[in-house]
C-alpha cells in the first residue's frame, strides 16, 4: 500500500513556487490517495526560524496555510490535513531518530548551510530540522512525498534514517521517494535572485493570494534578459524569468507566440509581461475568489484541523506503538 505525506511550513505567505512546486501535486494525490494522502502545516519546522517568535503571527500564519491549501482545491474531507503541533507524536518519533543520524550528516545539509551561514547564533533546532522531517514522513509509513526540488536532499537523509532504524531495530519503515513536479522544480524569484522563497522576503515572491495590482507592480519592474536593451534588440527566452513563467500560467500557442517573437524583437517586454498578466490572473482569481468565500467561516477551518489531527493520530498511534516496542521502552 501506498501512502502520502507532505509538509509546508507557515513562515509566510503562500507563494506560486509552493503552488506549482507542491501544492499542486497534494490536490492531484489527494483525489488519487484519499484518506492515504496526508498534508501538514509544519509549525513546528517554523519555529527553526527565529522570526516566527511572534505567538499571533504564527497561529495567524497556520490559519492562511490551511485555509491558502483548501482554496487551491484540497478538500479535508477527503484528505488528512492537519497542524504538526497537534500532533505530538511527531516531536516523540523525531527524538528517537536524532539519537541515529550523526551530527556530521546534518551540518552537511545545504539548507542548513545557507541558513545558518546568515545567523549569528545557531539554534540547534535548525540542525535537527531534516529530522523532525524524516519522522513527519515516518510517522505514517510514508512512501511519497511531494515536493520541490530543494527538498531533495532532505528525502534522501529520510531514507537513510528509515534504512538506519531498519537495520538497528528490524524491518519498520519504507524508503520513501520524492515526486516532483516536472514543470516546477525550482521557480525563480520574481527578484530575479535565485529561488522563489518566503523567508527571502516579498520582493522574491508572487503570492498565491496576493493583491492582482500588486503582483502586476512585481512583475512590471521585474528583471527580463539583460542583454535586451532595446525594444528593437532580440531576446533569449530561454535566460528570461518572464518566459519562465509563462510556461506556468500561459497556453501552448502563447508560449509558442512568445518565445519566437522575443528572438526576433517582434514583442516587447511589456507587452509580454502584459500578456503573462492575463494568464495569471486567469489563474489566480478562483484561487482568490474562493479563499475569500472561506474566510467568512473561519471556525470551518479549525474544526477541519481539529478533525485531521484527530485522523492523523489514529493512523501513527499504532506506529508509535510499534517503535516504542522495538527501540525497548518498558511495556506497562
Ligand atoms: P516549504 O514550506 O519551504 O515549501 C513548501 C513546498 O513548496 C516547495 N517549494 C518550491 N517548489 C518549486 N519552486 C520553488 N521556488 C519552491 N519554493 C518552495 C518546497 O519544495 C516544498 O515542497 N521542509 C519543507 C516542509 C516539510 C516537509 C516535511 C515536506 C516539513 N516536513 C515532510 C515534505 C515532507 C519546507 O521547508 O517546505
Amino acid at each position: 500500500m501506498s501512502r502520502v505525506f507532505s509538509g509546508i511550513q507557515p513562515t509566510g505567505e503562500p507563494h506560486i513556487g509552493n503552488y506549482f512546486g507542491a501544492m499542486r501535486n497534494y490536490v492531484t494525490l489527494g483525489e488519487q490517495y484519499g484518506k492515504d494522502s496526508i498534508y501538514c502545516v509544519v509549525d513546528l519546522h517554523a519555529l527553526t526560524n527565529p522570526a516566527a517568535f511572534d505567538p499571533r503571527l504564527l497561529a495567524r500564519r497556520t490559519y492562511e496555510m490551511a485555509l491558502a491549501n483548501f482554496a487551491v482545491g484540497l478538500d479535508p474531507s477527503r484528505v488528512v490535513f492537519f497542524a504538526q503541533s497537534h500532533v505530538p507524536e511527531h516531536q516523540e518519533l523525531s527524538w528517537i531518530f536524532t539519537n541515529l543520524t550523526p551530527v556530521g550528516e546534518l551540518e552537511r545539509m545545504t539548507q542548513y548551510k545557507d541558513k545558518a551561514g546568515q545567523l549569528e547564533s545557531v539554534p540547534a533546532g535548525l540542525l535537527m530540522y531534516p529530522v523532525l522531517m524524516a519522522a513527519d514522513i515516518l510517522l505514517y509509513k510514508a512512501d511519497t512525498v511531494p515536493v520541490g526540488e530543494d527538498q531533495t536532499q532532505h528525502i534522501e537523509l529520510t531514507r537513510e534514517i528509515a534504512r538506519r532504524f531498519n537495520h538497528t531495530f528490524g524491518e519498520t519503515f519504507p524508503e520513501p521517494k520524492a515526486v516532483y513536479n516536472k514543470d516546477a522544480l525550482r521557480i525563480p524569484g520574481v527578484d530575479g535572485h535565485g529561488k522563489m522563497s518566503k523567508s527571502k522576503g516579498e520582493n522574491s515572491t508572487l503570492g498565491l493570494l496576493e493583491d492582482l495590482g500588486s503582483i502586476w507592480q512585481k512583475l512590471r519592474v521585474a528583471p527580463t534578459d539583460p542583454a535586451r536593451v532595446r525594444r528593437t534588440d532580440p531576446g533569449n527566452p530561454d535566460v528570461c524569468l518572464i518566459f519562465d513563467y509563462h510556461k506556468l500560467f500561459s497556453d501552448l500557442p502563447t508560449i509558442e507566440m512568445v518565445n519566437v517573437e522575443c528572438r526576433r524583437a517582434g514583442i516587447g517586454c511589456v507587452d509580454c509581461k502584459k500578456r503573462l498578466m492575463e494568464g495569471v490572473t486567469a489563474a489566480l482569481s478562483p484561487i482568490q475568489e474562493r479563499a475569500a468565500e472561506l474566510a467568512r467561516n473561519p471556525d470551518d477551518i479549525r474544526d477541519a484541523l481539529a478533525q485531521g489531527a484527530k485522523e492523523a493520530r489514529a493512523i501513527a498511534a499504532p506506529v508509535m506503538e510499534e517503535v516504542r516496542e522495538k527501540v525497548g521502552f518498558l511495556k506497562l
